[in-house]
């Protein structure tokens, strides 16, 4: 079985629909945390935040990376804070880990104004850049490399993920 190829970075850096090209290249499958999540506790992510909170939340979380990366050779999307959690981090040793790069501006117009994304609410571009400068020093720890996806479509993200795997 191929090893998984586990995709990290900030909301907005295009996990999820990179992680579907690239599985449609390779056919192999794509799987996505956050909707694991979801579908294992029949409610929305924001639904979880507010109900249970956020460290609950990252446990189900960390539960969903375990699963998956158990059951599962394919592309994994990761939610944006996923790596925050050591356990989780922990449990990526070994996996191929690319960072999509993402800065302020492409990442505040991917998330889009409407966003439900509980972390974002209030004032969206302040969140994204708090998150931005707190994270990204721990999405290049963990990281086996990273990819730039400013300016640039899901396709040439992948295109150039392929060429390093
Ligand atoms: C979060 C990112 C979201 C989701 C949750 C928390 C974060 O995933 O897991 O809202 O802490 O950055 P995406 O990165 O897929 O939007």
């Amino acid at each position: 079985m191929r090893p998984t190829v586990v995709l990290i970075g900030p909301m907005g850096s295009g996990k999820t629909t990179v992680g579907r090209v690239l599985a449609q290249a390779w056919n192999v499958t794509a799987r996505d945390t956050d909707h694991d999540v979801e579908a294992s506790q029949g409610r929305s992510i924001s639904d979880i935040f507010v109900e249970s909170g956020e460290e609950h939340f990252r446990r189900l979380e960390r539960d969903a990376v375990r699963r998956a990366l158990a059951e599962h050779g394919g592309v994994l999307a990761l939610g944006g804070g996923a790596v925050l959690d050591e356990e989780t981090r922990a449990l990526l040793a070994g996996h191929q880990v690319v960072f999509l790069r993402v800065g302020l501006s492409d990442a505040v117009k991917r998330v889009g104004l409407a966003t439900s994304r509980p972390l974002l609410l209030g004032n969206i571009r302040s969140r994204v850049k708090a998150l931005l400068d707190e994270r990204t020093p721990i999405y290049e720890a963990v990281a086996t490399f990273s990819v730039d996806t400013d300016g640039r479509n899901p396709d040439e993200v992948a295109d150039e993920i392929r060429r390093h795997i």
